[in-house]
């Protein structure tokens, strides 16, 4: 079957990571263990995810002029990815995350920089791309008028649209209703459940809703559908619900149903976590297959 072509409409960030024995509290100054600038950004790790499993995939984001922007574009670069649509700025730096790993889990900041210039117009600019695409992936880390820009174009070409609700924000009955899948975990979910109880029950067979190690469910017929995760030794889980969406994008193009497409994406997001950063544990599709036929006796 041919390649699934997926356009990724999001941020790319140089992550800044210090691991430490313990958060500091407010107002204290502790020793941290180590320090690494690693690429990432949910956008750029859904790319990669996707890319490595053997889509084609076009990023539509944009980084600074700068010696960030420099390196994550040449590290996409090898990874395939295709940044005719990542147009550098001159006036904002490269968005950045500031990430503290420690007791086995990640804190996480983001300054947005180049990414804030993602705008609907940007997106206009690169309609072409995104109108030859099956999957469109995009996140909140970009200005979520793009992404309520971004949800009219997929409806209105009949495109199926994924959106990963984070970092969690405010989103719209339109973007609800236009988008094809949307997959929060469990603290994104809850959130959306507050901001819209009722249009979350009318749209619930959208949702794909992650749970870390304990896997992914969706709804049917008002029924959950469970699909279990794998148990790995996780060194950085920063990245893996990035690698399940990148996994998911690549399923659905290859026209997997929903079980199938979520059992994949949950060994894709296993895998993940098995390295340090968000981008270097992606998983190959050797990889991810290999790994499931041993769970398949
Ligand atoms: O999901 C993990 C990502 O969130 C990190 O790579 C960081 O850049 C933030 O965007």
């Amino acid at each position: 079957m041919k390649k699934p072509i997926i356009s990724v409409v999001g941020s790319i960030n140089m992550d800044l990571i210090v691991t430490t024995q313990r958060r500091p509290a407010v107002g204290e100054t502790i020793i941290g263990s180590e320090f690494y600038t690693k690429p990432g950004g949910k956008g750029a790790n859904q790319a990669v995810a996707a890319a490595r499993l053997g889509a084609e995939v076009h990023m539509i984001g944009r980084v600074g002029n700068d010696i960030f922007g420099n390196e994550l574009l040449s590290l996409l670069n090898k990874e395939n990815i295709f940044l005719n649509n990542v147009e550098p700025v001159t006036h904002l730096p490269t968005g950045v995350a500031s990430i503290t790993l420690s007791e086995g889990d990640n804190n996480i900041i983001i300054v947005p920089g180049a990414n804030s210039l993602v705008t609907p117009e940007y997106l206009h600019q690169h309609i072409e791309t995104i109108l030859k695409s099956d999957v469109i992936i995009t996140q909140l880390e970009i200005p979520i008028e793009t992404v309520e820009e971004l949800s009219n174009i997929c409806n209105q070409y009949n495109k199926t649209l994924v959106l990963n609700p984070a970092p969690a924000q405010r989103l719209s009955t339109n973007v609800i209703s236009n988008c094809t899948y949307i997959t929060p975990n469990e603290i994104e979910l809850n959130q959306l459940k507050e901001q819209h109880p009722h249009m979350l029950v009318e749209n619930e067979e959208k949702l794909i809703v992650t749970e870390g190690k304990k896997g992914s469910y969706y709804f049917h017929q008002g029924e959950v559908q469970r699909v279990k995760g794998f148990t790995v030794n996780a060194v950085d889980t920063t990245g893996a619900g990035d690698c399940f969406n990148g996994a998911l994008a690549y399923s659905l193009g290859m026209k997997k149903d929903i079980a199938e497409a979520s059992r994949f994406a949950n060994a894709a997001a296993a895998l993940s976590v098995q390295n340090l950063g968000a981008q270097e544990g992606m998983p190959t599709l050797k990889e991810v297959e290999q790994f499931l036929a041993q769970y398949s006796v």
